[in-house]
């Protein structure tokens, strides 16, 4: 291949590279399958965190942070869960064992390193607060599932060193979706990579699932609630302040979701207002300052 383009690697070099990248603690992936099941224990949740010292000692510090109106020193694991919650403990856990991987690349890829964090957590959180206020249950993976979908982004950045410029460049000049232009140039787009990572991984199929399919819900020819609220919050944070994108009028919400999830004009501006006021309250467990 010659040409402006002709630095960049093919699919079989990335699919090569991505067989070192180091994968994410053990324990984190024990509490990921553990949320497979809606109906977990707390004592297995327990003894997961309990299992991990740096698991441990970030959901103490989550649990006596004075922003979430701690009043007395939380000292043990099981507090923390009972004070804060199945659902924020995971949100703490997740992102203590999968943040550093979602943020190596200092010059970032199609956005700058630091709005692609902020895009990961603003979907992660967007994800359940549009399950909330769509009266839908989440699955309980769907939190790591948002905060993981673009992952391959971050792999393609980093490991693999790919300058996202001349994606950019096709993405805006054909005005066609940024996966797209991935795919055109690359030989493979960053959910097809990221999926292929998690797998390797081990990760519950359910999230590989999730991150495999956030761009095109509507090929996987059935529903799946977690890859509808993903789809979707990615969209949403794209459409808030809290993280832009560069997809522009080419990044639209699948059919087949927007049918049984319906955006209405309310329901955006709720969900947005929400994942805004989350982001604000978790700012310095996610360090998005
Ligand atoms: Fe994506």
């Amino acid at each position: 291949m010659s040409g402006p383009h002709c630095e960049l690697p093919s699919r079989q070099e990335i699919l090569d590279k991505i067989r070192d990248v180091a994968a994410i603690p053990v324990a984190s992936i024990r509490v990921m399958r553990l949320l497979q099941n809606p109906d977990f224990e707390t004592d297995a949740l327990v003894q997961c965190i309990e299992y991990d010292p740096g698991l441990t000692s970030s959901v103490l510090r989550m649990a006596n942070s004075a922003l979430l109106g701690g009043v007395r020193n939380v000292a043990s694991v099981r507090e923390a869960v009972l004070r804060l919650g199945a659902r924020r403990i995971t949100q703490v856990v997740m992102t203590a064992a999968v943040g550093p991987h979602l943020r190596p690349a200092e010059r970032g890829y199609d956005l700058s390193a630091e709005a692609l964090w902020r895009h990961a957590v603003a979907t992660a959180l967007g994800a359940e607060t549009l399950a909330a206020r769509a009266d839908m249950l989440a699955p309980p993976y769907t939190f790591t599932a948002g905060l993981l979908h673009n992952i391959g982004k971050t792999v393609l950045a980093g490991q693999v060193g790919v300058d996202a410029a001349p994606i950019v460049a096709l993405a805006e000049g054909e005005k066609i979706p940024f996966e797209a232009a991935e795919r055109r140039l690359l030989g493979i787009d960053h959910a097809e990579l990221g999926g292929l990572l998690l797998e390797q991984w081990s990760l519950p199929v359910e999230i590989v699932e999730v991150v495999r399919a956030h761009h095109a819900p509507g090929a996987l020819g059935e529903s799946n609630v977690a890859v509808d609220l993903v789809h979707l919050a990615d969209i949403l944070g794209t459409m808030s302040v809290v993280g832009t994108g560069r997809n522009g009028p080419a990044f639209r919400a699948s059919r087949e979701t927007l049918a049984r999830i319906p955006l209405t004009k309310p329901l955006v501006a709720r969900v947005i207002a929400d994942t805004r006021a989350e982001m604000e309250a978790l700012a310095s467990m996610f360090e998005l300052n």
